[in-house]
This record gives C-alpha cells, structure tokens and sequence, in this order.
C-alpha cells in the first residue's frame, strides 16, 4: 500500500502535464485542495499531513492506472498514519535455518485462539450459564441447533489445539533462545498468554456442567487450599464453601469476559513486539553463516503461515467429526464422584506430582516446587545472562529439556494409569 501510496505521490509531484486517463487515480487534494484540471499542469500540490515514506525501492506499480490504486489512494489519504506499520511490515524479515519450522507455531497458536473467539461467540447465543439450564442448554446446541455440534466440537479440539501449539512454541522459543536481550518482555508477556491459556481451558471446563466436569473442577480447586491464603482463593474461585450454581456464574464470567479482556490487552503487546523486534535466529547461526537466507514476512511468510492454519483448520473437522467429545450425564452433587477422575491433559503433570507427594505435607512441597519453577521459567530471560552476551547456555537449555521431558513422562503416567 505504501509502495502504491508513494507512486501516487510521485504522479502528483510531477511537473510534467498529463491528460486524464479513465479509471486513473484522482490527485489527491487534502484539506479541501481543488483537484487539478485536466490537461493543465499541475500545480505542486500543497502537501498536507499525508505520510510520505522514505523511497528506496524502486518505484514500479502495476496498479497505476487501475481501480485498485484508486481505492488505495482513497484510503491512503484517510489512514495515512497505518502507512508507516504496513511499509514496516513489508520490509520486515524471518531468518531461514534449519530450525526455521519452529517460527510458524506462535501463528497457529493465534490461529486457534481467533477461531476460539468466533465458536465461543456463536455458542453463547444458546448456552444458559445456570445450574438448571447449563447442561439442557449444552444438549440443546449440541442435537437441535443446525450446526451447533460442529461449532461445538471445533471449539472443544481448537481448545486443545490452542494449547498445545501454546506448548510446542514456549518449549522452541525457550530452546532458540529467542528470550534473550531485547525480547525479554516477549517471553514475560508469553509466559501471561500460557497462563490465561490455561485460565480458559480450566473455566471452560465446567461449563457443561456434567459429571465429570462438577468433580474434576472440584478436585481442581480444592488444591490451592494446602497453601498458605489457599482456603480464601479458593472461595473466590467457587463463590462459597462447595462447587454450585454460583461457581458456574463465575466460571462463565471469568471464561467470556475477564480472561479473554486480559489476553487481547496481553496479545497486543506481545504482538506489538514481535513486529517491533523482529523474529531472532538462534544464538551463533549468523556468525557461522547457518543462516541460509531472509524471506520477507509480507507475504511470503504470512501466506507459509496461511498454509499451516488451513491445515490445522482441516484437521479440527476431522477430529470434531470422527472423535467427537461426549455430553456425559448432568452433574448431580449428591451422586458418588466418578472413579478415575482427572482433569484435562494439560493439568496431568500437576495432578500426578500431588499423588506422588501424598504424605502429610506433602502436596505443600509439590506446590511450592513448582511454584518455584513456573517463576524461574517466568523470569529466564533475566537470569540466563550468558545468552543475553549471545553466549551459549547449556544449564538453561538442560533446565528447560528436564521440565519437557518431566512434563511428557508424567502425561504419559497418567495416560497409562487412567487412559485418556
Ligand atoms: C496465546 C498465546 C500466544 C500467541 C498467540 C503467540 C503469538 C506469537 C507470534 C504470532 C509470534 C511470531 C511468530 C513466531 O515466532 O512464532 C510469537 C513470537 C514469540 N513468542 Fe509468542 N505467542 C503466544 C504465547 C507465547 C508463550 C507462552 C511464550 C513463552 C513463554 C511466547 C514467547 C514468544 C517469543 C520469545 C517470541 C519471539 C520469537 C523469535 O523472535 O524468534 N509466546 N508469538
């Protein structure tokens, strides 16, 4: 746009007199500048607040004489100060390596959320967040409302998908060393979004309000209560002593309004960056020429990433059609919990290190030990100095493939105790 915006500019500067071609792209006259009339010369027009962009390319457009350049000089003169982002954008670059593969996970993740957005919003033109209607109101979506089912289950698999694409780029920015000066705030404002990921996965899963949902959001939230300050966080969470309606209410207002306000405030900035900043190659890939070229992220890598959010769409509508999830039975309190209750994949790690330290005391320690891990992985990018000074940094890479590796042996603990 900018590249056509600075043509436009240039036709208007120029001295030479030309008739007026059909279809060609009016000169611009801002602030009420009369336009110039056919076939005289044209006058050097007054130049108005309208960005101009410094020319270093050369100025070829092929849209000059066309609609399209009209269109564009339309809304050039209007959102001139855009100009600047999209020339930004335009000259804005992705290393290509052998790891380059990685960089397309932060846009599949971003992918899932904006389909989150979409099927959360259609579903709650029917669901009723209340302990009589929830459950009804699920079945209802689910069996009477043309299509209610597919969006239904995109939104269910493009959940899971959101995290652990979430993962899979936390654990390669981690590993690429992508944290490291100036990205700092990157990786901080990443560590927020993985977090409120989290935040939606666990509110949401009450949401149908069936068995296995009342008891896994029970056990959910009995946890917090071995810490000190636990007991009265966790009648926040619940709105009172027990699971109930009133948890519902809340579950529901955090998973709609509070969590998603907070992560577009998050993502912005975490985006903002990203432009800002620029996308980093691997320490020591430039000095040892492992970079094997530069490929412009407009639209080159933009149309890559188009590529791999197709597929992960397609893939959604196969899971959501051949492996639908289930409604199950309405939650009932009074009814024996479920044997075999577990919450959601990516909770497992947690839900195993708290059997595993079921002596008295015990689960006080697995919180405080991982605890102390979420904040050193936090705050990394301020600890690992040595990759700050573009320095390799083995212990960090070795912490981050312990807590991979940790995370992966415990999952499949669970898998095999209680299957999926
Ligand atoms: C809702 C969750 C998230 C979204 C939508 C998101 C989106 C993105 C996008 C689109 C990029 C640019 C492309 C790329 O390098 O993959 C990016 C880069 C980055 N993200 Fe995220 N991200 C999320 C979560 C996270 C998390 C959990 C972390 C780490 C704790 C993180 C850390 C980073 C870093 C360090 C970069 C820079 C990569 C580089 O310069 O090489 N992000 N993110």
């Amino acid at each position: 746009m900018a590249e056509n915006n600075q043509t436009a500019e240039a036709a208007r500067v120029a001295a030479k007199p030309k008739p007026a071609v059909p279809g060609a792209a009016k000169p611009a006259a801002p602030g009420g500048a009369k336009p110039a009339v056919s076939g005289a010369a044209k006058p050097t027009a007054p130049q108005s607040g309208v960005y101009k962009p410094p020319v270093d390319r050369p100025d070829s457009n092929p849209y000059k004489d066309s609609r399209i350049n009209a269109l564009n000089g339309w809304f050039s003169e209007r959102f001139y100060m855009v100009i600047p982002i999209v020339d930004y954008l335009k000259k804005k670059e992705v290393p290509q390596h052998r790891h380059s593969v990685w960089y397309y996970f932060g846009g599949l993740t971003l992918f899932f959320f904006i389909l989150q957005i979409l099927t959360g919003l259609l579903l709650m033109q029917y669901y009723k967040p209340t302990e009589a209607e929830a459950f009804a109101s699920f079945v209802f979506i689910q069996q009477k409302v043309p299509f209610g089912w597919l969006i239904r289950q995109v939104h269910a698999w493009s959940a899971n998908g959101m995290i652990l694409m979430a993962f899979i780029h936390m654990f390669s920015t981690f590993f690429m060393k992508a944290y490291r000066k100036p990205r700092e705030l990157m990786w901080v404002s990443g560590f927020v979004l993985f977090v409120l990921s989290l935040g939606f996965g666990f509110t949401g899963y009450l949401l149908p309000w069936n068995e296995l949902a009342f008891f896994a959001t029970q056990v959910g939230t009995e946890v917090p209560k071995v810490a000190p300050g636990g007991a009265f966080l966790v009648s926040i969470l619940r709105g009172g002593e027990e699971i109930s309606g009133e948890t519902l209410t809340r579950m529901f207002s955090m998973h709609v309004v509070l969590l998603p306000g907070i992560l577009m405030i998050v993502l912005a900035a975490h985006l903002m960056l990203v432009q800002i900043l620029g996308t980093s190659a691997p320490i020591g890939y430039k000095e040892s020429g492992r970079i094997t070229g530069y490929e412009k992220f407009f639209p080159d890598f933009l149309a890559k990433d188009v590529i791999g959010w197709l597929v992960g769409f397609a893939l959604l509508i196969y899971l959501s059609i051949v492996f639908p999830w289930g409604i199950g039975v309405k939650a009932n309190a009074l009814a024996p919990a479920p044997v075999g209750i577990k919450p959601e994949w990516y909770f497992w790690g947690q839900f195993l290190l708290l059997k595993d330290f079921s002596f008295p005391g015990g689960e006080l320690v697995a919180i405080l030990l991982f605890t102390s891990a979420a904040i050193v992985w936090a705050l990394v990018p301020f600890i690992d100095k040595k990759a700050s000074r573009e320095e390799k940094s083995p212990y960090f890479t070795m912490f981050g493939l312990f807590l991979c590796i940790a995370f992966l042996v415990y999952t499949f603990r669970v898998f095999l105790l209680y299957g999926f």
